[in-house]
């Protein structure tokens, strides 16, 4: 029978059975082991096509990949390992990384990532590792894009573009041991305190902390932002600064200058009304002089009008 004895029908419709069950082939390049693809350095300018269903480790690290197509990801539901180091990843968007809610390690250190958007991880509630580490144009963190890493452990955000980091990202990551943050421009204002102080509170392995150094301001300049908690909390919360003193001053000034007013108005008033008092005295003194000169003036009149008349008159 010609149909058992060569290769047909049956043995393509077997054969293409066998590669749904196993998830299809390998991709182009790439080498793949028990439940592990690795496409290190093979020039990969996109991500690979062919990457079987069931695979567990992903190594796509040391190509020139752009972009992490969701879809793609999405179809591997078992993955636990992703390594996507040394790419030109650009961005990671809300929804790269929700069909992968099992991965434990992540690395997407040295890419050129500009924006992790404020879900990305957010069902990533298994990650126990984290690297985002060498983006150097990656210069914000929203305060939701570690909410639900509950089980993050080690996190690595050195030689990145961040200034500032928001004390409220790291709320919910209770069983965080390490954190690397070396190597970024930080910026140790007064918004960076609540942040600082939390590193001093929450007892993390800081091994770079030597290296973690604060940028600006000029007077903070080469602080380890591990131990710039206390400055800054004198600084922003207690300390005055020169518009504060130059306040003091004006404010000083006024009152001063408010009491000289004062002090002279009374004084002014005071003469005024000493100089009022005196001239009305002296009025009634002139009053009492006219009124004995009106009398001694009658007085003589009448003298004189009862000499003329004949009769002395007694007063
Ligand atoms: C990295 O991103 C920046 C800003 O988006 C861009 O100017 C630069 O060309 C990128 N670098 C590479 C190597 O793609
Ligand atoms: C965290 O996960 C829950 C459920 O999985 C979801 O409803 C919520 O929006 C997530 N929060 C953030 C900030 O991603
Ligand atoms: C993160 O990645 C960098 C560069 O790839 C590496 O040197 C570093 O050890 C990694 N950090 C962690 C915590 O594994
Ligand atoms: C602190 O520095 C950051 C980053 O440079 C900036 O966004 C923020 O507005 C600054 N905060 C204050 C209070 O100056
Ligand atoms: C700090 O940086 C210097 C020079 O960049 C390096 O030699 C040293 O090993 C670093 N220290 C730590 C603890 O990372």
């Amino acid at each position: 029978m010609s149909l058992a004895s060569g290769p047909g029908p049956g043995w393509l419709l077997f054969s293409f059975g066998m590669g749904l069950v196993s998830g299809s082939k390998c991709p182009h390049n790439c080498v793949c082991q028990t439940q592990e693809v690795i496409c290190t350095g093979r020039q990969l300018t996109a991500y690979p096509t062919d990457i079987p269903l069931n695979t567990r480790r992903l190594f796509l690290d040391n190509n020139r990949i752009t972009y992490l197509p969701a879809m793609n990801l999405g179809l591997l539901s078992d993955l636990v390992y992703l390594d996507c180091k040394n790419n030109l990843i650009r961005e990671v968007m809300d929804y790269t990384f929700v069909g992968i809610f099992k991965l434990i390690y992540l690395d997407l250190s040295f890419n050129n990532l500009t924006l992790i958007s404020p879900y990305s991880f957010s069902v990533l509630s298994n990650l126990v590792q984290l690297n985002i580490s060498n983006n150097p144009h990656l210069s914000f963190l929203h305060k939701y894009t570690f909410a639900n890493t509950t089980s993050l452990r080690h996190l690595d955000l050195r030689n990145t573009g961040l200034q500032i980091l928001d004390q409220d990202a790291f709320h919910h990551l209770i069983t965080l041991r390490t954190l690397y943050l070396s190597g970024n421009p930080w910026n140790c204002n007064c918004s960076f305190l609540d942040f600082t102080i939390y590193l001093i509170v929450s007892h993390l392995d800081h091994p770079d902390d030597q290296n973690a150094t604060c940028v600006e301001p000029t007077e903070l300049s080469g602080w380890p932002i591990t131990r710039v908690g206390n400055p800054l909390r004198y600084m922003c919360i207690t300390h005055l600064d020169r518009q504060d003193y130059i306040f003091l001053l004006l404010i000083g000034f006024c009152i001063f200058a408010a009491g000289t007013v004062a002090a002279w108005l009374t004084g002014v008033c005071a003469v005024l009304c000493e100089n009022a008092r005196r001239k009305a005295d002296e009025d009634e003194a002139e009053d009492e002089v006219g009124q004995r000169l009106e009398v001694s003036r009658r007085i003589i009149q009448n003298r004189n009008e009862s000499v003329h008349d004949g009769f002395p008159q007694l007063i």
